[in-house]
C-alpha cells in the first residue's frame, strides 16, 4: 500500500467507527455523516419512504443515521446505525421534511436484527429494526420503498441519496446550524462499476456493495443507513443503504460505498 492509500484507508476507517468511538456509547453529533453537495428538498414536498433515526442522549434526542420504510412495523438501515448502540434509546421518526416539524410520526424502537456476516468497513452493513407503534401509510408523507428483487444494478445508473446529513466535511463549531441542516437534502448522481469503485481505492468492495460517485458531492456523516433510489417503470426501487465513505466527504476522491440491496433481498423478506 502506498502512502497516499495508506492515508485514505486511515481516513475511511475514522467514519463508522465513529458511531461507538465515544466510550459514553453514543453516537457523537460531531462525527456524524451528513449530505455534501445536492440540495434541499422542497417546502411542502416530502421523501415519503425516509426516516430520521434518533438517540435519546444526557443532553436530548439527537438524529444520528437514516433509514427507510419497508412495511409499516419495519425499518431498513445500516448495521452500524446499532452497533455499540442501546436500542431501547432509539427512535424513528417518520412524515417530516424538517428535523424540527413536530407533527411527524415517533416510534420506538424494539429491536435491530443486523445481518450475522456483518463485519465493520467489511461487510454485509445492513439492518432491519423492528418499531412500534406501526406507522400509518398516507402516501404524501409516509409511504414504504420497494425493495424487492435481485436484479444487480450496474455502473452509470442515476441514482438519488437523501438525508440530514453534513453539508460540509470541515467543522466549524460556531456554525453547526449551518453545516447540520434541519432540512432534508437530496443528491442525484451515477453509480460506478464495482471494478472502478476497487481502482478508485475502495478496495474491500464485492458484489454486495455497490458505489457511486460525483463531482463535489457525497454522503457525510449522519446520512448512514440511509437510502440510494433509482427510477425504474414501476416506481421508484431502494438500491444501497448509506455504508461508508471518506471521513472528508464531498471532495470526489473516493466513490461512496453503498450495502447492494438486492444481494440481500431474501434476508430482508425473512425480517418482515
Ligand atoms: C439502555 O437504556 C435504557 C433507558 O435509558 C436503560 O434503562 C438501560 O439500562 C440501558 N441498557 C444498557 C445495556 O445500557
Ligand atoms: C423484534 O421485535 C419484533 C416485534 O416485537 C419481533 O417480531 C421479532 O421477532 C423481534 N426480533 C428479534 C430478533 O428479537
Ligand atoms: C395514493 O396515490 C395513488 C396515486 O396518486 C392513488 O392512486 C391512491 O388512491 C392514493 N392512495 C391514498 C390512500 O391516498
Ligand atoms: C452514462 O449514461 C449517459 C446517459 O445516462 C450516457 O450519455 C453516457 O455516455 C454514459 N457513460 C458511459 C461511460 O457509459
Amino acid at each position: 500500500m502506498n502512502a497516499l492509500a495508506r492515508l485514505l484507508f486511515i481516513a475511511v476507517a475514522l467514519l463508522p467507527g465513529s458511531m461507538t468511538s465515544s466510550n459514553k456509547g453514543e453516537p457523537s453529533s460531531d462525527e456524524l455523516t451528513r449530505i455534501v453537495g445536492g440540495s434541499e428538498v422542497p417546502q411542502n414536498e416530502y421523501v415519503p419512504y425516509q426516516i430520521s433515526l434518533q438517540y435519546q442522549t444526557k443532553r436530548g434526542i439527537t438524529h444520528f443515521c437514516g433509514g427507510s420504510i419497508i412495511a409499516p412495523n419495519r425499518i431498513l438501515t445500516a448495521a452500524h446505525c446499532c452497533q455499540g448502540l442501546n436500542v431501547t434509546r432509539m427512535t424513528v421518526v417518520a412524515g417530516v421534511r424538517n428535523l424540527d416539524d413536530r407533527t411527524g410520526y415517533r416510534s420506538k424502537a424494539l429491536n435491530c436484527t443486523t445481518h450475522p456476516d456483518y463485519t465493520a468497513l467489511d461487510t454485509s452493513d445492513i439492518a432491519v429494526l423492528s418499531i412500534d407503534p406501526p406507522l400509518k401509510y398516507n402516501n404524501h408523507t409516509i409511504a414504504p420503498i420497494s425493495v424487492k428483487g435481485k436484479e444487480f444494478v450496474p455502473g452509470n445508473v442515476s441514482v438519488t441519496v437523501t438525508g440530514w446529513g453534513r453539508r460540509f466535511a470541515i467543522s466549524l463549531p460556531f456554525l453547526e446550524q449551518f453545516i447540520y441542516p434541519n432540512s432534508l437534502r437530496r443528491m442525484n448522481y451515477a453509480t460506478i462499476t464495482n471494478e472502478k469503485c476497487r481502482a478508485r481505492l475502495m478496495t474491500k468492495v464485492t458484489e454486495r456493495d455497490i458505489c457511486a460517485q460525483g463531482l463535489f458531492r457525497g454522503v457525510c456523516t449522519g446520512d448512514s443507513g440511509g437510502p440510494l433510489v433509482m427510477k425504474t417503470s414501476k416506481g421508484v426501487h431502494q438500491v444501497g443503504v448509506v455504508a461508508y465513505g471518506l471521513a472528508i466527504c464531498g471532495l470526489s476522491i473516493t466513490p461512496d460505498v453503498y450495502t447492494r440491496v438486492s444481494a440481500f433481498s431474501d434476508w430482508i423478506q425473512k425480517q418482515l
